[in-house]
């Protein structure tokens, strides 16, 4: 490896010790789990790289904060304070806080949708599509055709393509698009950013026909740290700036608190238009709770608002992605086919190329994601056919070009040392790769069947 990789920014003051097991446990765990890695319980990992969502180490302060939770039923100091904080970092107006990132889906996608809508958006996430086909709408991928492609190596792999949108808009008429739906970063095609002139340009023509741009904020701040590092006028801006700048070109958002605001649960919808708002207040009361805590505790929104004002740290962010660029460095020196290039929160290993002996029907990511387990204890995430479902007209299976296995690095938890490990782990498994076999799908629930189906090895 060429490159140096910047140490942690942070030293250890409370350690969680983690399960060593042998080969014989985890082919008996695996098995129980009927080869889906979700249905694994935590204290079988080794190292757990199944999600970076409500798995981040929270800081001191953020702790100490927690002590400092105001429990009221109404009006919490500690609401006021997230209000605050998120209207001077993300600069909207109104914020409804929810219990997590799909409670802001939930609310956003019932008020706006009606049956027949069109939301497009830059390749789709699993809750807020499952939210948006709920209320009515179809779901429209308007992603540029390269971020389909594992080994376009672009910047701005999640850019929204606008002669697509443009062309939606002519042929099913504004007034049929409640919002377009932007994810910073996108998390399906591999936590690739959106550049700040493409956050523009959608913004424009949405303003000019009347449609409103929602993102998925998730992982903004990740998002925030490529345009700094890759969008050259904003080389010398600040991550606190350019988030900022990034959500003046939005009328609001969905956040999932659990990544990008450092925190083990939480989320929160914002907008600027009142009207929305009252209608949120009026629905968050049904599926969360009061506009002032939505299904959150006073400590829980203490927690937020600190995660929140941490997370814009120049060397926080920087440490962050670079241990995604560290464990992807090593897994090409080791010949794995990963994503290109790396995202924000994860490696994604190219489970077409890596399995290509095994058809996308037979699951090879489902596949690949158990057989790393049963290697080292590494718990890993499909992100492929299991995940993209069904088609609501058709019941037929979607086959997406990505066919990926996510190994999500958790905020502030593993060291470099953690990545060594996986990284053996992996570059072992892709010396054998073809003695591994693909798997039958033996239970299928109807939504979201990616948490809960189970598997059995074919002979
Ligand atoms: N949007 C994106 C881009 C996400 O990655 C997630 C969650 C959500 C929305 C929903 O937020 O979980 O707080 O309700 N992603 C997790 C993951 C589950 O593992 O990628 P939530």
């Amino acid at each position: 490896m060429d490159r140096t990789y910047v140490a942690e920014p942070y030293k250890i003051k409370v350690v969680e010790p983690i399960a060593v097991t042998t080969r014989s446990e985890r082919q008996r765990f695996m098995a129980e789990a009927g080869y889906n890695t979700f249905l694994l319980r935590s204290d079988q990992c080794y190292i757990d790289l199944l999600t970076d969502s409500g798995t981040s180490a929270m800081s001191d302060n953020q702790w100490a904060g927690m002590m400092l939770g105001d429990e009221a039923y109404a009006g919490s100091r500690n609401f006021i304070h997230l209000q605050e904080v998120v209207r001077e970092y993300y600069g909207f107006k109104h914020v409804v806080p929810t219990h997590q990132g799909r409670g802001a889906e939930n609310l956003l996608s019932s008020i706006c949708i009606k049956p027949g809508d069109y939301v497009p958006g830059n390749m789709y996430f699993t809750t807020t599509r499952a939210h948006q086909e709920r209320n009515g709408a179809n779901f429209v991928d308007i992603i540029i055709d390269e971020a389909h492609d594992s080994q376009a190596e672009l910047p701005f792999k999640g850019n929204i393509d606008i002669a697509k949108l443009s062309r939606l808009i002519d042929e099913v008429g504004a007034d049929k698009i409640p919002y377009v739906c932007l994810a910073v970063t996108v998390n399906l095609a591999g936590g690739q950013p959106v550049s700040m002139a493409n956050m523009r340009a959608v913004h424009e023509l949405c303003s000019k026909n009347g449609i409103k741009v929602m993102f998925d904020a998730t992982r903004c701040v990740e998002n925030a740290y490529f345009i700094k590092t890759r969008e050259k006028e904003y080389a010398d801006t600040t991550i606190a700036a350019i988030l900022k700048e990034m959500m003046s070109y939005a009328d609001g958002c969905t956040m999932s608190g659990k990544k990008d605001c450092l925190v083990n649960i939480g989320g929160f919808l914002c907008m600027n238009d009142d009207d929305l708002y009252q209608k949120a207040c009026e629905l968050v009361v049904l599926f969360e709770g009061m506009p002032s805590y939505g299904g959150l505790a006073g400590r829980d929104m203490e927690a937020m608002a600190r995660g929140i004002m941490e997370s814009v740290d120049y060397n926080y962010i920087h440490h962050r992605v670079s241990q995604c660029e560290y464990l992807a460095e090593k897994l090409k020196e080791g010949g794995v086919p990963v994503v290109k290039p790396t995202g924000g929160h994860a490696v994604f290993l190219d489970a077409r190329a890596f399995l290509s002996h095994i058809p996308q029907d037979q699951f090879p990511a489902q596949a690949l994601a158990a057989e790393l387990y049963l290697e080292s204890g590494v718990r890993s995430m499909e992100r492929g056919i299991v995940s993209a479902g069904r088609d609501k007209k058709t019941g037929q299976n979607y086959h997406p070009k990505l066919e990926l296995v996510r190994l999500t690095i958790p905020r502030r938890v593993y060291t470099y040392s953690h990545l060594d490990v996986v990284a053996a782990a992996a570059v072992s498994l892709y010396k054998r790769r073809e003695t591994i076999k693909g798997l039958e799908m033996i239970y299928e629930p109807k939504l979201l069947r990616f948490f809960t189906a189970r598997f059995k090895p074919l002979a």
